[in-house]
This record gives structure tokens, sequence and C-alpha cells, in this order.
């Protein structure tokens, strides 16, 4: 059995416009130990789908389908039973640690707060765990660091201590959601490497836009768009062979790639194209992409593809 499976998850959003479909019938599992990356334009759900996970979103958000964690249904847990998940077995390292960490407390007493929270120690002793915690992401003089607020820190250090913070619970799964935003590249590779070797025993979904960073850290890649997975394969595949039209077009752009856009916008979550969700920007488009929507095809060695290519 997977460490998390899910099937057919759907997660749809009210708003006055209409209902923003967000996630749409995704299925996914992520193994013991197994690193998977999340990637796709942006606004194409993946952070929603995080957060379906661990269903920290607004209460008129309509989530659907199965999350099983360690084989139980995380949809079907009462609040209370979430939040022991939430603190014990699955973290979150978010985008922006500036919004994230509270600028009026001192870095280490955040994160011997979060010890205290979810290991239930006495002061003391969480704020000793809290700056070997600062040590362990390689914050020179944690114990004078400790006693700093967060805007003496640097972006970096910022983001080290965010992931400081997301290991207090010592989760089994973590959901980092790119944690290397607004980097520079020389920063961005260490917090890479950081993620490599606190994730080692670890499962982790790495969502980012940044395929250079999840080719480094991530086993697997799952490509979304509009709402929907299109294709999944082991990353060394994905950058060799990248078979849906979108991913192709999405490795084009890249700047070391030829910086070569995909012509048009990402569509509206709420009135998403018929048939396949890509075919008014795909130069491969026929008659049947734009009423059938194609399944996702197995195309051999874990690569699967949703596009009638391939049929
Ligand atoms: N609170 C919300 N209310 C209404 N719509 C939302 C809300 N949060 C997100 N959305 C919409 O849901 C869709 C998916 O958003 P999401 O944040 O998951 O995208 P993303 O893939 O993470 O993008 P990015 O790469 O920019 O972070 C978008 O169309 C977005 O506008
Ligand atoms: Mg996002």
């Amino acid at each position: 059995m997977s460490l998390l499976q899910i099937t057919n998850l759907r997660t749809w959003i009210p708003t006055r416009d209409g209902i923003v479909k967000a996630v749409n019938a995704v299925d996914l599992e992520i193994e013991d130990n197994e690193k998977l990356g999340l990637i796709g334009e942006t606004g194409c759900g993946k952070s929603i789908l995080g957060m379906s996970i661990t269903r920290l979103l607004q209460p008129s958000t309509k989530i659907a389908g199965e999350i099983v964690y360690k084989g139980k249904d995380l949809l079907r847990l009462n609040e209370e039973e979430m939040r022991k998940i939430r603190g014990k077995e699955i973290a979150m390292i978010l985008q922006n640690p500036t919004t994230s960490l509270n600028p009026v407390l001192k870095v280490g007493d955040q994160i011997a707060e979060a010890i205290r929270l979810h290991q239930g120690l006495d002061k003391r002793t969480a704020r000793k765990e809290a700056i070997e915690m600062l040590e362990s992401v390689k914050i020179p003089l944690p114990e004078k660091r400790a006693n700093e607020y967060p805007h003496e820190f640097s972006g970096g250090m910022k983001e080290r201590v965010m992931i400081a913070m997301g290991l207090a619970c010592d989760p089994s799964l973590i959901i980092a959601d790119e944690p290397t935003k607004g980097l520079d590249i020389t920063i961005k590779m260490q917090i890479v490497k950081l993620m490599k070797e606190v994730t080692k025993q670890r499962s982790m979904l790495f969502i980012t836009h940044d395929l250079g960073v999840a080719a480094k850290i991530c086993d697997n890649i799952a490509v979304m768009y509009a709402g929907e997975l299109v294709e999944y394969a082991k990353t060394d595949e994905i950058f060799k062979k990248p078979m849906h039209p979108y991913t192709q077009g999405f490795l084009n752009s890249l700047p070391n790639m030829g910086l070569k856009p995909i012509r048009g916008l990402s569509p509206s979550l709420i009135d998403p194209p018929s048939g396949c969700r890509f075919h008014p920007r795909c130069d491969y488009a026929e008659e049947r992409c734009k009423n059938r929507h194609p399944e996702m095809l197995i195309i051999g060695n874990g690569h699967y593809v949703r596009c009638f290519l391939y049929d």
C-alpha cells in the first residue's frame, strides 16, 4: 500500500463568478520515501491540490474523492483527527516565509512553540530542540539566531527556518509548495541540497514551476494542466521523452530550452474548454480533441499521458 493514495479528487471553490474547478478527477500516489514533483503553469491548481490533502482551505470549498493516508481516508476525519495528522504526520512548507512566520516572535520561540504543540514537550526541552533544528537546517550560530526576529533573517535563512518548522513534528510526508521561489540561484541550490538531506527518510510532494529544481529532487513528476493531470512519469523520462504537447511546450518555454512560450493563455477553471482542456492551444489538435475528453493512457515504463495522439 502507498503512503498516500489520492483517488478521483475534486476540489471546487465557489466564487461570485461561478465555481472554480481547481482540481478535477486527480489520481495520484506517493510511496514511502518517494519525492513526487507537481508541475504546471500558474493557476493550474497545484497549491489547491496540495492544500486539499491537509484540508487547509476555506470552509466553502467542496472536496470530494478519496485521500487515503496510511490506510485512513483524510476526507472522512473530523477536524480534531485532522489536526493531529497536520501536526504529526504531514507538514506543509509554504511558498512565502514572510507571511508564514510571525514577525513579532523570535525565531527560536516560534520553532519551540511548534515543537511543544506537536510533541508535548516542556518549554526548556522544546527550546533545546528548536536550537538543534536550526543547526540541522545549517543556520550558523543557532543559539544566537534563535533570539532574533524573522526580519533579521535573509530570504534563504527564512526558508531554512520554515523547513525547520516543517520538520518540528517529524512528519512522514512533506508538502512543499514552491519553497525556492524568489531565491537567487546560489541560495536556491543550497535549499535544494538541504531539502534533499532532510527528506532522505521521508516522502514529499514538491510543488514547483522550476523544473531544474524538480529534476534535482524528485523521483517522479506529475504534470498538471487546468486542474487535471496530463502526464506522469519518472523524472528523467519527463525530460528525455515528454509526450503530452503541453509538457513539451512547458519544457520549451524554459530559459535554457529556448524560452519559447506556449501560445494562448491558460483557460478559466470556472468554464474550462470542452474535450481536451489543452486543445485550444495545441498544435496537434484534431476534431475529436474538441469534443471528447481524453483518458489517461498507460504508455509503459510507468509513463502515463492524457492525449489522443497516443491512442
Ligand atoms: N481562495 C480562492 N478563491 C477562489 N479561487 C481560488 C482561490 N484560491 C485559488 N483559486 C483559483 O484556483 C485555481 C488554482 O489555483 P492554485 O493556487 O492552486 O494555482 P497554482 O497552480 O498553485 O498556481 P501558482 O503556480 O501561481 O502558485 C486558480 O484559478 C485560482 O485563481
Ligand atoms: Mg501555487
